[in-house]
């Protein structure tokens, strides 16, 4: 191990009933899952193979060959003359892929292995500071003690009520105090609460559409009808919205909405359209629920505050948020900023459910927005994520079978691009080339109430800018191969060698 490195303990027990799979397998998968779970970091040094098979009880050749196979796959680089590290820059593959890539080789087949998926928007856990949250955590069990461990506040840990009250009024120009927020298990869990807090059966809900549909369900299953709103390219289409609510007599409690990246449009809600919702609500009394879930991500210029912001809004707006987008999304932890009485009934609601969070994780976060590692973290990925949006955009533009079947458009901000498709394009055939192909796309379809749209969200965050350039030529491969037009020149089907290579 390398002087720079720190003391790494490996428990490794070769299985004999593993199925037949050899010791070399067994050891590169364990070594994989080491480095996805975090105890073995990117550039962390590995004990040399002599040192690894002695402590491991396990002949050499079984490590060199577990070392290589891993050099192989991207997740180790060896060091000319210094052994071998966890490489820099880690690949997408599922521990349940980590197969030898000989072994592939051999069945001679790759395909129906999804392996990149374009997902509708998720960070790349590789860039999540888990160190910094792991050591975080570790602070928050010492300084809460066991007297502070026993049963607490539903609305959430006090510290960090006040942490993100000062938190959202100094970044993103709301004028809440810590009373007003109140701690959930992520966005999910807020909109669960407010649907179950403010709606009664025969409510009516507005939500937009194409829409976010776990949202939708909340409302729903709280008793809620759902009223779907068109969006077209300044967001929500208010006066749609207005028609219909006239015919609802009162009924309209409320209007779920994502104004700062319209979920899954990505289109921010113009200033007028905003304006234009906020007299609506103050006119026919409805709240606006306010689901701003990735509001760090702004890439071009200086992004619109939140429109629960206005200094009239704390009461009929609702503002909702999370971390999932900005750390990770197993890092259960959102909040509802909302007047007093709301919150205080939504708490009482999420004490039936759900007791209380988890007040280990709450502390360590309000730490970590106090000392500004969150901020940090924020900086850094933003200027990673506008990097590969860019070069998501760049290899869309150039792709000569996509540009021509696709309308490209970059994203103001967000970590997906909305991809709408000519007509002679069919969305499904596509996505089920792309699969075969191992890539995985969801058609926009899924984020609508009924029907069928020519187009599809995104994600590019999650991958990095050589397996953005893989995913591309696979789409465009599967693209052309579904839709005989898609291309001015008539090369082969198959992707690239680059492609070949990176895909596995
Ligand atoms: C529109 C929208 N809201 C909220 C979230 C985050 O949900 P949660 O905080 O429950 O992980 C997402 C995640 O994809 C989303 O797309």
């Amino acid at each position: 191990m390398g002087p720079d490195a720190r003391p790494w303990r490996f428990d490794f027990a070769v299985a004999d009933d593993a199925g037949g799979t050899p010791r070399h397998v067994q050891l590169a998968r364990a070594l994989v899952r080491e480095i996805q779970r975090g105890r073995l970091a990117p550039g962390a040094r590995l004990p040399g193979s002599r040192t690894l098979a002695a402590s491991l009880k396990l002949n050499r050749k079984v490590v060199v060959a577990a070392l290589d196979e891993l050099v192989a796959q991207g997740w180790l680089e060896a060091l000319p003359a210094r052994g071998t590290q966890v490489a820099q820059s880690l690949p997408a593959m599922p521990v349940a892929d980590a197969q030898p890539v000989r072994a592939r080789g051999a069945r001679g087949s790759t395909t129906n292995a999804v392996r990149f998926t374009l997902n509708d928007g998720i960070p790349d856990a590789r860039l999540a500071p888990l160190d910094v949250i792991a050591r975080a955590q570790r602070r928050a069990l010492t300084t809460l003690g066991r007297s502070g461990l026993g049963y607490s506040d539903p609305a959430g840990d006090p510290v960090l009520r006040e942490v993100l009250a000062h938190f959202v009024n100094q970044a993103r120009g709301l004028a809440c105090k810590p009373e007003h927020v109140l701690v959930t298990r992520g966005s999910q869990m807020a909109l669960s609460l407010l649907a179950l807090t403010l709606v009664e059966r025969g409510d009516v809900v507005a939500v937009e559409n194409p829409g976010y549909v776990p949202g939708w369900r909340a409302f729903e299953f709280a008793g809620a009808s759902i009223l779907h709103v068109p969006v077209d390219a300044q967001g929500l289409v208010v006066d749609v919205l207005e028609a219909k609510a006239k015919r609802l007599a009162g009924r309209l409690k409320a209007v779920y909405v994502t104004p700062h990246h319209q979920y899954p449009t990505t289109v921010p809600l113009s200033p007028e359209r905003r304006m234009q919702l906020r007299a609506l609500a103050e006119k026919l009394g409805f709240t606006i629920i306010e689901d701003d879930y990735d509001y760090e991500y702004h890439f071009d210029g200086t992004p619109l505050l939140p429109l629960s912001a206005a200094a009239s809004s704390r009461r009929g707006t609702v503002y909702v948020a999370s971390l999932s987008k900005l750390i990770a999304p197993a890092v259960r932890l959102g909040y509802i900023v909302a007047d007093s009485a709301l919150t205080a009934r939504a708490s009482a609601v999420r004490e039936i459910l759900d007791r209380q969070g988890d007040i280990v994780l709450e502390r360590a976060i309000a730490e970590l927005i106090e000392d500004g590692e969150l901020q940090r973290h924020a900086r850094r990925a933003r200027q990673i994520y506008r990097e590969r949006r860019d070069v998501m955009l760049t290899l869309l533009r150039s792709d000569p079978r996509l540009r021509s079947m696709l309308e490209v458009r970059p994203p103001a901000g967000g970590l997906a691009f909305w991809l709408s498709a000519s007509e002679t394009v069919d969305i499904r055939a596509w996505a089920q080339a792309a699969a075969a192909r191992g890539v995985g796309l969801t058609p926009g379809s899924a984020h609508l109430a009924s029907g069928n749209v020519r187009a599809f969200r995104a994600g590019f965050a999650s991958l990095t800018p050589d397996e953005l350039a893989v995913v591309v030529d696979l789409l465009g491969a599967s693209l052309e191969e579904t839709t005989p037009t898609a291309t001015d020149r008539k090369s082969s089907h198959a992707p690239s060698r680059r492609s070949r290579r990176l895909a596995g």
